[in-house]
């Protein structure tokens, strides 16, 4: 059988002592902010190479607490692409603010940064990329189109925990403010949900640290509003187990990647275009009759993903907002993505069947 992706074969020899290490937070009753917590942020910074690291509950309120505590007037504008997962706009519009979004590059996941430059105004107070698939944007080429203007970058860094843009900087390390998620199936996932932000701006870090816990650092004082946002101990724990294979992981993965990359020949078949140091959380193709494929892979017992079926702009929650809107490269890659298994774990057995079937429709 071939798996899109198994945590549970992928975590087998960590198994034991993440189990031991949970039984220690329940006997030692430290269920919520416990040491674990604190110590997986400061293994998580030193992993980014960045100052400051704060857990939360999930990668959607990562992006939520980071819009929030820059305190911006209502309405300003925030500049994200339109091609990606929902959580990146609903962080934008649950702060009050005016999401703007750009397509993407073509044939890239990744936002077009000339298209940027077009959208920037004076409400413009945020760019939000994303480094979608695990390929990282190029943050430099933002900082140079926005340089001397009060505008901030967060990145969304959900689907890219390892990767490195040009520079060999890591991602966590390139923006004001990154944000990560933990859902289980991302290249660092823990048992359930959780997220973190990192930033080297210690402002930025402490009201988030109030803000992700209902606007307190000291029992009873209350001096932001804020939102119960927490990373519970016992996913601390496990994350604490998990980011020694990460590196391990992403290597494998792109080893996966490579030999798709040299290997699949089929013409119908458009090879999208990642960053060099990309650490695939998804290996995305583009092909026109992609429901002729779908039907082969479920004859072949062949798993695989859409990432994403829709852009923002025509997801049925904002078909008003954005009414009449065109991203003609976000739609292109929606119509025509299809996501192959990329489980560290497969084998080149595994690998090659999968490549046979896709260079022989
Ligand atoms: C690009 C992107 N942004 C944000 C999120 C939100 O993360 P979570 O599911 O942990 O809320 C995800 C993951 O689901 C994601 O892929």
């Amino acid at each position: 059988m071939i798996d899109y992706f198994n945590i549970s074969k992928q975590d087998k020899n960590i198994k034991k002592k993440i189990l031991k290490d949970i039984s220690k937070v329940i006997s030692n009753n430290n269920f919520i902010l416990g040491k674990p917590v604190n110590d997986f942020e400061k293994k998580f910074s030193n992993f980014c190479n960045v100052k400051y690291a704060v857990s939360c509950a999930n990668g959607t309120d990562a992006l939520f607490l980071a819009l929030k505590s820059l305190n911006l007037p209502k309405n300003s504008e925030v500049i994200l692409p339109a091609m990606t997962w929902i959580s990146t706009i609903l962080s934008v519009i649950n702060n009050n603010l005016k999401p703007v979004l750009v397509d993407i590059e073509k044939g890239t996941p990744l936002i077009s940064i000339k298209n940027i430059k077009k959208k920037i105004n004076s409400h413009t107070k945020v760019i939000l990329p994303v480094h979608l698939y695990g390929s990282v944007v190029d943050v430099r080429g933002i900082k140079k189109i926005i340089k001397n203007k009060n505008i901030f970058i967060i990145d969304d860094a959900a689907q890219a925990h390892g990767a490195r843009n040009l520079d060999n900087k890591k991602v966590g390390s390139l923006s004001d403010i990154s944000c990560f998620s933990f859902y289980p199936g991302k290249n660092l996932g823990c048992y359930g949900d959780g997220g973190i932000i990192t930033t080297n701006n210690k402002t930025i870090c402490n009201k988030i640290r109030k803000l992700r816990n209902l606007g307190s650092e000291k029992k009873h004082v209350h001096d932001e509003i804020g939102i119960n946002s927490r990373l519970d101990t016992i996913q601390a724990t496990i994350l604490l187990n998990k980011i020694n294979k990460l590196n391990f992981f992403n290597s494998k993965r792109y080893k996966i990647a490579k030999y798709y990359n040299n290997n699949i020949n089929n013409i119908k078949i458009t090879k999208i275009q990642y960053s060099k140091k990309s650490i695939y959380h998804q290996y995305v193709i583009m092909l026109k009759n992609r429901n002729l494929l779908i039907r082969k892979f479920k004859k072949n017992k062949i798993p695989f993903g859409i990432h994403y079926p829709k852009p923002l702009h025509k997801l049925e929650c904002f078909k008003k907002l954005f009414k009449g809107k065109k991203f003609p490269n976000s739609e292109e890659l929606a119509n025509s993505c299809i996501s192959l298994p990329i489980d560290p774990n497969l084998n080149k057995n595994k690998i090659y069947k999968i490549v046979k079937i896709l260079n022989s429709f």
